[in-house]
């Protein structure tokens, strides 16, 4: 394996997002800066990037080349970079992360809540969205009108959304009560959920993502909460 070549402090804590060049190095030069448990004052100071884990005013900081965040998104939040209307889920993350400019892996309604995870590497980003890739996501949405067998069996051969050429079916459809339907889908079509189920003859009150491919929102996670993967 390519072994990474020894980095300067300074540039090390500004990839990672804690700031401009003049600043990190004037954090260091300040003494507000532990590299593996021991105090660096010396911003140009050459560290190996393995295994590297340091304090910044505080902050404990493992190095990582890429960040991946899930966050339980609230209600009355926009996925775009550039908020209109709406507060933007990247308020919700700390200054570091934004400087690095992470990225939603898809986007969510302003009223849908549940799991969105973010990251700075493309890779993961196309991997995840890409529809080619496959990658289910759940959703529960809780519906207007009680769920019928009929309504279910529709969401699984295939509806025709308003504006689509071609049927989409869902990967798996369920009840879980009287009006609260499991969704597994592979595509992230524009309000695909909504859509299927106006399609099938319902409507979505409220809608929450479960999980996306591998990754299953935590119980633990409070809603408007980051955690890194
Ligand atoms: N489908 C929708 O209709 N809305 C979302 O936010 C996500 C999937």
């Amino acid at each position: 394996m390519k072994k990474n070549k020894p980095m300067a402090l300074y540039k090390i804590i500004q990839q990672q997002g804690f700031g401009t060049r003049a600043y990190c190095q004037a954090m260091i030069e300040a003494g507000e800066v532990t590299v593996r448990g021991e105090l660096c004052d010396d911003p140009d100071a050459l560290f190996d990037l393995e295994d590297l884990s340091f304090t910044i005013q505080g902050q404990a900081w493992d190095y990582a080349p890429f960040v991946y965040v899930l966050l339980h998104k609230p209600a009355g939040y926009e996925c775009s970079q550039k908020p209109k209307f709406h507060k933007g889920i990247l308020s919700l993350l700390p200054a570091n992360l934004r400087a690095r400019d992470v990225q939603p892996v898809g986007r969510l309604d302003v009223d849908t809540t549940g799991l969105l995870l973010l990251s700075d590497d493309g890779q993961f980003i196309h991997k995840n969205i890409s529809p080619k890739k496959n990658v289910n996501k759940v959703y529960h949405a809780t519906c207007a009108e009680p769920i019928t067998d009929d309504f279910i069996a529709q969401l699984k051969t295939g509806v025709l959304l308003k504006d689509e050429d071609e049927t989409i079916a869902a990967v798996d459809a369920r009840a879980l009560s009287e009006r609260v339907l499991e969704l597994t889908l592979s595509e992230g079509k524009y309000h695909q959920v909504k859509r299927m189920v106006v399609a099938a003859g319902n409507h979505v009150m409220q809608l929450h993502r479960m999980s996306v491919g591998e990754y299953v929102l935590p119980e633990d996670l409070a809603v408007g909460e980051w955690r890194l993967i």
